[in-house]
């Protein structure tokens, strides 16, 4: 049996040696303030936004509760209220017209998120537009590149030939205005294919933040419902990563500097902080982190059934996600964030 000895025993038995009381600068919430480690500022965010077609349509996401589409009418509003907060970011994803086998209005000039980017530019010329580069929400098939079927039912995503058209989408978003280019599909050699494209097409300040090690995560289940982007038949796991995996995700950050990424992403962000830290320790560009759909929806549906505490339970979380590494987060939260921190300053 060991007997316990109180705090001052302990000292006085290790007699010459100072006090240590880590409970002294926990004693006041000034003080609480002053050692803090982290702090979240509205700078860190960037604000997810799906548009549609159509005229004043703020169509509320079923399992997204305070997320919506919107036509893009209303985009103006909603870039004021976000640049008003001091969120410096969007990320447009687009609910096309029509959808086919090669998305052709994904790299329309007249497409949704082409049209979308100018309104909001004309808007709010300062708030810094990035924009999804992907083929899912535009393909009839739901998948992020150009499908190869076999007549046994089998099917294969050609990589090289959807880069050609990854490069496409991605001029035509910065001929709208747009300040980076997101491409979030997994296909290698997609940076270097982009990077050119816009190079060629004379975009050399348009910058590339690629979704460098996304996996394939059940977190993205809600997404799809917002931006009508599942995939018809088959899944994702043939270019997006195993959720097993960690130095992979070293091997495609590390390809995709190498191609001329600006920024890399993680994603999802909540169980892969491992990665998040990982990738922020042995690189130098910034990291961003994606508090995806999922990680949102599961927030969101335990603060309505009385069974967690929201503003709680997302501050930590979103505190997490910086300490873990993050320099940016995309966040579904971002607005209610940024409100919350601005009306708790004292
Ligand atoms: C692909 C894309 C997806 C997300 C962002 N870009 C979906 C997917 O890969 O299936 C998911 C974001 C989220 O879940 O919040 N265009």
């Amino acid at each position: 049996m060991t007997t316990l000895r109180s705090v001052p025993e302990v000292f006085e038995a290790q007699a010459g040696f100072p006090t240590v009381r880590l409970r002294r600068l926990r004693r006041t919430e000034t003080l609480r303030r002053m050692v803090r480690e982290t702090a979240l500022s509205p700078s860190d965010f960037i604000y997810p936004l799906f548009v549609t077609h159509g005229q004043n349509v703020r169509r509320e996401i079923p399992s997204m509760p305070g997320q919506y589409q919107l036509s893009v009418d209303q985009l103006p509003r909603e870039a004021e209220e976000v640049a008003r907060l001091g969120i410096p970011a969007v990320i447009l994803f687009g609910i096309p017209a029509t959808k086919d086998p090669v998305g052709t209005e994904n790299f329309d000039p007249n497409g949704i998120v082409q049209q979308a980017v100018r309104a909001i530019k004309a808007a709010v010329p300062e708030l810094v537009i990035v924009t999804d580069v992907c083929m899912c929400e535009y393909t009839d098939h739901g998948h992020c590149g150009i499908v190869r079927q076999g007549s046994d039912g089998s099917f294969e995503i050609d990589n090289d030939a959807t880069l050609d058209i990854l490069g496409r989408v991605a001029v035509s978003h910065a001929e709208a205005g747009a300040d980076i280019v997101a491409p979030s599909g997994m296909m290698d050699g997609m940076v270097a294919a982009i990077r050119q494209a816009l190079d060629a097409a004379g975009f050399h300040q348009v910058a590339i933040l690629s979704y460098a090690a996304k996996y394939a995560s059940a977190f993205y289940g809600p997404f799809r419902d917002a931006a009508e982007s599942p995939p018809q038949f088959g899944d994702r796991r043939s270019h997006q990563m195993d959720p097993a995996n960690v130095r992979e995700a070293l091997r495609e950050v590390a390809l995709d500097v190498a191609e001329g990424a600006d920024m890399v992403m993680v994603k999802p962000a909540l169980a892969y902080l491992d990665v998040i830290r990982a990738v922020r320790q042995r690189f130098d560009v910034p990291v961003a982190a994606y508090n995806v759909s999922g990680e949102y929806a599961m927030v969101k549906a335990a603060a309505r059934n009385g069974w967690i505490d929201e503003r709680g339970v997302t501050l930590e979380i979103l505190t997490g996600i910086k300490r873990a590494g993050a320099d940016l987060i995309l966040t579904y939260f971002a607005k209610e964030v940024a409100q919350w921190l601005q009306n708790s300053a004292f």
